[in-house]
């Protein structure tokens, strides 16, 4: 569904990503871990059309799709929750969630059907549809920021570190959370500092470092493998 190939981008002149290359098949979870600097979110960024591409191509569904714009993005199906889920602390969860709506050009009744939709599968938020953004506790933010995401009706969801800050029962939830939306038919590329959660998970993972995938195998095989356990298992 998503392939990059040689993938090189930078903020300004200072390189970052230094022509990586990845391959994401429809249906699967694919998780892409590394140490905090290595250039995660920026992959992320590169994907969603927030920055650009200096060389290299991005392709979705066989098309390149270096070059367009975030909203681009959005409507054709790829939906990103953000580092540190970035909901709207002012707003209410329910309009929240109309935000994640906002790139549909569907009239009211479409997004209120979605909405609805969004409730059952996150019947935790539906008791706090008035409550503040802001107001609500981080695990339930990273629900929020999810549904939000969602809201979209992607096909493909990029994930930036949804386990961050969250006490192990909630990363619990989370991820479980990960895994039901994927057996609902949702593709997704997780990045995480949580490589265990992570390579629990998906299928096929990726490990990044300074810019550079240095290694790539099937979830089982990084969890066995001693360089990842070593470097991120704490093994
Ligand atoms: N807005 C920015 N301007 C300049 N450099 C940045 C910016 N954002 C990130 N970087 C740098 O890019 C590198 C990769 O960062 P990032 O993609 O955020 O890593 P990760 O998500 O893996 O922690 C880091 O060296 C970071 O300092
Ligand atoms: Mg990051």
């Amino acid at each position: 569904m998503l392939e990059l190939r040689g993938v090189e981008v930078g903020y300004g002149r200072v390189p970052v990503l230094k022509g990586i290359s990845l391959e994401l098949p429809e249906g699967q979870i694919v998780t892409l871990i590394g140490s905090n600097g290595a250039g995660k979110t920026t992959t992320l960024k590169t994907i969603t059309g927030i920055l650009r591409p200096h060389a290299g191509t991005i392709l979705f569904d066989g098309r390149p799709i270096n070059g367009i714009s975030p909203v681009e993005a959005v409507s054709r199906g790829i939906a990103l929750v953000p580092e540190g889920r970035r909901i709207f602390a002012s707003l209410s969860v329910q309009e929240n969630l109309r935000m994640g709506a906002f790139s549909r050009a569907d009239r009211k009744q479409a997004w209120m059907r979605q909405l609805d939709g969004m409730f059952e599968l996150f019947p935790h938020l539906a008791q706090r549809r008035h409550q503040l953004g802001g107001t609500l506790s981080g695990g339930e933010q990273q629900m929020l920021a999810i549904a939000r995401a969602l809201m979209s009706n992607p096909r493909l969801l990029l994930l930036d570190e949804p386990s961050m800050g969250l006490a192990p029962l909630l990363v619990e939830q989370i991820f479980a959370i990960i895994r039901d939306l994927n057996r609902r038919g949702a593709t997704v590329l997780l990045v995480e500092q949580n490589a265990r959660m992570a390579l629990s998970v998906a299928s096929v993972g990726y490990v990044m470092e300074i810019g550079s995938i240095v290694l790539h195998d099937t979830a089982r095989r990084l969890l066995d493998n001693p360089q990842v356990q070593a470097a991120y298992l704490g093994i």
